[in-house]
């Protein structure tokens, strides 16, 4: 079931040759599908080749005969997605594909474009048939068609909600993925096996025992070639809507049911809507205004710091600190959870470290938990130190990238991987309250840790 043809839309863009390609080319490196064809279509005339080419820096010491092996069953097809005739064309240029090559017609549409088209695409796509709506177990007759939607999911809660209406009009949720990357990676989805499984965490995983938590994801790198996509959406959209509220429901959410995707939604959904912005600043790196596509007198902040509220008895006076930002200092994707001192009984003097768990995601897949110990050679002197467990040492470091599993992950109709529209709006929700507080915006200069 596994055979499919792997179709982008949006082919030319930064995502494809940053992402896509590169994770096709681990799928079949990594021996995780069999047979399948990948056909880009974009607006840009260029060959197959030269589609395919602009993924090959993204891949590490690339090995020739893999690239061979995608180059084999790649294909362009040029479409303007306004043009009803051009996906016409694409569904036979397709079809003949996969008679040609005698495969079943499993689909899975990929749309890297930014969401004010889904719309519009989806329409075409499910009336030219290239992708068919699927009975309730997201089947088509024996055969699948699968739809990604790429993140952000709208522009506000009402453009996100006139899509969800568009698009579940021609196709059946079980075929619909509105998909996060970062549910994907390696130790984002350990959060909840963490939180759950441990004595030494589960019951202190609340307001009692806990001071603060930060999230943090800073980047290095500014916007590239991304000019026309960010400066609509910059950063509370571009990572705090998705990545961000994802990775505080994970961390903050009651206890599901039942560790399945369903109960977890459940309770992604509850906790979203709990959340409230209380404070924060906004900044933009000097120089942003200078990069390509960009108007001069852009003020779309690609930073932000906010102080989080949860509204629950579990978190009742918890603060949560959001930082995340482009051409940062350092890339650090990273949650830090603090606990409470302990009470100061046995000395007169106390000047304990808070125990404080770290769930580093990138640049190193790792934990660390620091905790007090005695300073050498002194008598009864406490000090710092930490326990640390590096994922790449303990498991190897073959760990596949967030892209590479999310489309193995598609491609065996698994829906972990897509978030529930109820958690989308739930998210809108809090970016607009965030817009509402018509933050305070400062420059911050490049390769800095943000504004002063
Ligand atoms: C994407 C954002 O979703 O995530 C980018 O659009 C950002 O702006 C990227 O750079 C970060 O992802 P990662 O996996 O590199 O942390």
């Amino acid at each position: 079931m596994n055979d499919c043809t792997f179709i982008i839309l949006g082919a030319t863009g930064d995502l494809a040759k940053r992402k896509l390609i590169p994770a096709l080319y681990h799928l079949i490196k990594d021996k995780k599908i069999d047979k399948f064809l990948v056909v880009g279509a974009a607006l840009e005339q260029v060959t197959a080749d030269e589609f395919l080419e602009r993924g090959r820096s993204f891949i590490p010491l690339i090995d020739e005969e893999i690239w061979q092996q995608l180059k084999q069953v790649t294909y362009y097809h040029q479409l303007d997605f306004h043009d009803a005739t051009g996906f016409n064309k694409l569904t036979h240029f397709v079809e003949s594909l996969e008679k040609e090559s005698k495969r079943p017609s499993n689909r899975l549409v990929y749309l890297a474009v930014p969401s004010v088209f889904f719309c519009e695409i989806t329409r075409k796509l499910g009336t030219c048939g290239l992708v068919k709506k699927s009975d309730d177990h997201g089947f088509v007759n024996d055969v699948w068609h699968r739809i990604v939607y790429e993140k952000p999911f709208g522009v506000s809660l009402k453009s996100a909600q006139e899509i969800n209406a568009c698009i579940t009009k021609y196709f059946n949720e079980k075929q619909i993925y509105r998909i996060d990357h970062y549910l994907t990676k390696e130790l984002v989805g350990s959060i909840l096996l963490v939180r759950f499984t441990n004595m030494i965490f589960e019951p202190l995983w609340n307001s009692t025992y806990i001071q603060k938590i930060e999230i943090e994801l800073s980047e290095t790198l500014g916007i590239e070639s991304r000019g026309r996509y960010y400066d609509h959406y910059g950063v509370l959209k571009d990572m705090v809507q998705n990545h961000i509220l994802q990775l505080l429901a994970l961390i903050a959410m009651e206890l599901p049911e039942e560790l399945i995707e369903k109960y977890i939604r459940n309770q992604k959904a509850a906790l979203l809507k709990k959340v409230r912005c209380i404070q924060g600043v906004l900044g933009q790196y000097e120089g942003y205004t200078s990069e390509k596509d960009m108007p001069k007198d852009s003020i779309t902040p690609t930073f932000a710091q906010l102080i989080f509220n949860v509204e629950t008895p579990r978190w009742k006076g918890v603060p949560f600190y959001i930082k995340t930002g482009k051409a940062l200092e350092k890339k650090d994707t990273s949650i830090h959870i603090t606990f409470k001192e302990v009470a100061c009984k046995l000395r007169d003097r106390c000047i304990y470290s808070s125990n404080v768990l770290t769930i580093q995601i990138a640049p190193e897949a790792s934990f660390s938990l620091q905790l007090n110990t005695k300073k050498p050679g002194a008598l009864y002197e406490v000090t710092p130190v930490n326990l640390f467990f590096s994922h790449n040492y303990v498991f190897g470091t073959n760990t596949p990238e967030a892209y590479e599993v999310l489309l193995e992950q598609v491609i065996n109709g698994e829906q972990a991987v897509s978030v529930r529209f109820d958690e989308i709006e739930y998210s809108w929700v809090i970016i607009e309250q965030i817009e509402k507080m018509n933050l305070p915006l400062y420059h911050y200069k490049q390769g800095s840790s943000g504004p002063k």
